[in-house]
């Protein structure tokens, strides 16, 4: 058997659903604090395809905090203070389109924010509890994922024999709700591809520190305007989930395994911070 070593630092990050962190080998959990609170759960720290990953489940365990309540602050901020600086964000949404049928895997390129309430940066104005007060600083987001983790898990996922879609863009909504048939037809009208409710903040604060995040968007619906009948509900998105969720445990495990170490990042997300000073220290 091999020898178990306590691990309390990883270079690589998942947020996702609990499905996932069943499969880290010699799991260590650790509880971590920062400036903003607490994390939506534990860190699960282990080994996976050899690389050392962290694990968070984004909604808690139990799946107890809604998405526009996800301290989504402090979930990147605690990643990055283990060590973190590449994050998988898998995700259920619901598809707007009817070519993006349930079970479609999506890497999105593209994000639109329609959230209402959540706090989005780091950089508001507000004294951390070290005293230090960041500076007004504003992130170039133009392209929100990282084009290598990307490129990954679109080549992770073929090499699982799934057709995965590359691009498009991911409307993030507040949720708790579904989208009404009138919300859903004009996302679809604008071109947008899905419709989530946790894609952002979660992206652009990757980037405010500095960290590389892909989103892998697992289709579970299709959305209201798309869909006829009902409309969505949450027992489709939990069966479509449950149906995809070895699958998506595979090809994460393969994008794990391929993401550059660390010390070999060299995409855009690694530049954010030139040229500002932040006024705060980064974990
Ligand atoms: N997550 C899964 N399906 C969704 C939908 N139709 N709208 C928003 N978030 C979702």
């Amino acid at each position: 058997a091999a020898t178990t070593t306590a691990t309390t630092t990883a270079e690589i990050g998942v947020i996702g659903g609990s499905g996932f962190y069943s499969f880290l080998d010699d799991v260590t959990e650790i509880t971590v604090e920062t400036p903003y609170g607490a994390p939506s759960d534990s860190l699960f720290l282990g080994e996976l395809a050899g690389r050392k990953v962290a694990f968070l489940p984004r909604h808690g365990r139990e799946h107890r905090t809604p998405p526009h309540r996800i301290n989504y602050r402090a979930n990147l901020w605690a990643l990055r203070s283990v060590g973190v600086r590449q994050v998988l964000g898998p995700c259920a949404v619901g598809g707007l389109h009817p070519e993006h049928g349930p079970g479609t895997l999506l890497v999105p390129d593209q994000l639109v924010d329609r959230t209402k309430s959540r706090a989005q940066t780091f950089f508001d104005g507000e004294s951390l509890p070290d005293g230090s007060v960041p500076n007004v600083v504003h992130m170039t987001f133009a392209d929100p994922y990282c084009p290598v983790g990307r490129s990954v898990a679109l080549g992770s996922a073929r090499g699982r024999g799934w057709e995965p879609v590359d691009g498009g863009t991911m409307v993030v909504i507040e949720g708790p709700r579904f989208s009404t048939r009138a919300e859903s037809r004009w996302h679809a009208a604008q071109g947008w591809s899905v419709v989530g409710m946790t894609g952002h903040p979660e992206a652009v604060l990757a980037r405010e520190l500095g960290l590389c995040y892909t989103s892998m968007a697992l289709v579970t619906d299709l959305d209201a305007g798309a869909e006829a009948g009902e409309g969505v509900s949450h027992e489709d998105v939990l069966r479509v989930f449950g149906e995809n969720v070895d699958r998506m445990r595979e090809v994460l495990f393969d994008v794990v395994g391929a993401l550059p170490k660390t010390q070999d990042r060299d995409c855009l997300c690694t530049r954010a911070h030139e040229g500002w000073d932040l006024g705060i220290e980064l974990p």
